[in-house]
């Protein structure tokens, strides 16, 4: 029996369809409510808007609860690899092993770039933000591929543009780094593993021997993971709009890295530092600023605590927390912007205030925290959120495109000036 909801407007009854997912949630289907009623729905921000149905990431805000093909995060995070998971996320399920090796081996086969691309990344000034070069870049592909502008692309060469994607953008954003250092860029050395190529092309010198640390590489895979999916966020959701219009998928990733780039997305990761490195140059009392935060009449607000979505802890931030907890002592990292961290996360954790309001730190507090650790500069933040971001813009990307969903085309509920004559102003 399926179900329904019943909506009464002016004297009149309506009934629509509710459809119910695997994981039991519920939602009406109000695809004839305007032509059966004449009514829209208004909703800013989507937050009780479904825009799709998708089988990739289930979350559970209330539960905290978070998994990539049904998949725990804390299970993938601890015992698989980003391009496992890169692979489960956009082709549905675990790659078998000569599977895994084929596709480790298409991306290794394809991390070189076009060396024209030297040019766009020289006519950069080395003030450019990393982001903006990156969605420059990833957008350039278009030109260097052209047939990928062909909405009609088969399946293999898809195929072909995803394994470009996941292979050049460790590439792109190291290249964005150096361009930003004013240093020459180091080509990738396939010989290494997907986390320390990127490490190596960022950090590696001229003349300098560079040895990539484990530690380091291996947090950073575990980071990658945490960062994969995370069902319809705003940049996920900019990806499937600009997709949705059949453009090509570099320009629809393109379009996802610059959502990410904003502070109320990606970019609250380099905020955190930002905010930490502040409360540091103002002396370094975390209470002064735990204050300021309860004060409404004080505009500081803290970065990287609480959630849109979760409603008592980020899953990911869990575990994070315990990756920067390790890689702090392993790598003997003694910062003092880490104690300001420290004091501001034991307040939120334990202060009433902040336990009331949900405002307990979330994975965004914890990566800038260990990236900073790892050695990424505080601007190549929301780079690494977009690196770990790719797989989950990808397979949203590819289901939206199977499922042939039409183009995003929202309604709204017009405010304006009603009808009126044009008087001349005889500016002619
Ligand atoms: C994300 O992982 O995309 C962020 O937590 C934001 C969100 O899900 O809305």
């Amino acid at each position: 029996m399926s179900e329904s909801a019943k909506l009464s407007f002016k004297g009149q009854e309506f009934e629509f369809p509710v459809i119910t997912g695997t994981e039991n949630e519920s939602a009406i289907d109000i695809a004839k409510l305007r032509s059966e009623s004449g009514l829209i729905t208004l909703d800013p921000g989507y937050k009780n808007t479904g825009a799709t149905k998708s089988a990739i990431t289930f979350l559970d805000g209330e539960e905290g609860i978070l998994r990539y093909r049904g998949y725990r995060i804390e299970d993938l995070a601890e015992k698989s690899t980003f391009l496992e998971v890169s692979y489960l996320l956009i082709y549905g399920e675990l790659p078998t092993q000569s599977e895994y090796e084929n596709f480790s081996k298409e991306i290794t086969h394809h991390t070189l770039v076009h060396e024209d691309i030297k040019k766009i990344l020289e006519g950069f000034p080395s003030n450019a933000h990393p982001m903006g070069v990156l969605s420059s870049l990833i957008c350039a592909l278009t030109a260097f591929y052209p047939d990928s502008l062909n909405p009609n692309r088969n399946i293999e060469e898809v195929n072909l543009s995803i394994i470009r994607l996941i292979a050049k953008m460790p590439t792109f954003a190291a290249w964005a780094y150096k361009n930003e250092m004013g240093h020459p860029v180091n080509y990738p050395d396939n010989s290494l593993d997907y986390c320390s190529n990127f490490l190596k092309m960022m950090f590696a010198l001229p003349a300098e021997k560079y040895d990539v640390d484990p530690v380091v590489s291996s947090a950073l895979d575990k980071l990658l993971i945490l960062h994969a999916d995370h069902e319809q966020n705003c940049s996920t959701s900019t990806v499937r709009i600009v997709g949705s219009s059949q453009a090509s998928i570099y320009a629809s990733i393109s379009a996802g890295i610059n959502a990410l780039w904003g502070p109320l997305h990606g970019g609250a990761n380099q905020s955190v530092i930002e905010m930490l490195e502040a409360i540091k140059a103002d002396g370094g009392d975390a209470k002064k600023y735990l204050d300021k935060a309860k004060d409404k009449n004080d505009p500081f607000r803290l970065m990287g605590f609480g959630h849109r979505v979760y409603k008592n802890f980020d899953p990911r931030a869990k575990i994070i927390k315990k990756a920067a907890d390790d890689v702090l002592e392993k790598l003997g990292v003694n910062d003092p912007i880490l104690e300001i961290a420290k004091e501001l996360e034991f307040a939120a954790l334990n202060d009433q205030y902040f336990i009331d309001r949900q405002l307990y730190p979330n994975v965004d507090f914890y990566s800038g925290i260990i990236y900073r650790a790892l050695g990424i500069p505080t601007d190549m933040f929301t780079v690494m959120f977009a690196l770990g971001r790719l797989p989950g813009w990808i397979a949203q990307w590819k289901e939206m495109r199977e499922n042939n969903e039409p183009i995003g085309r929202p309604r709204q509920v017009y405010t304006g000036a009603n009808e009126r004559d044009y008087v001349s102003m005889n500016r002619r």
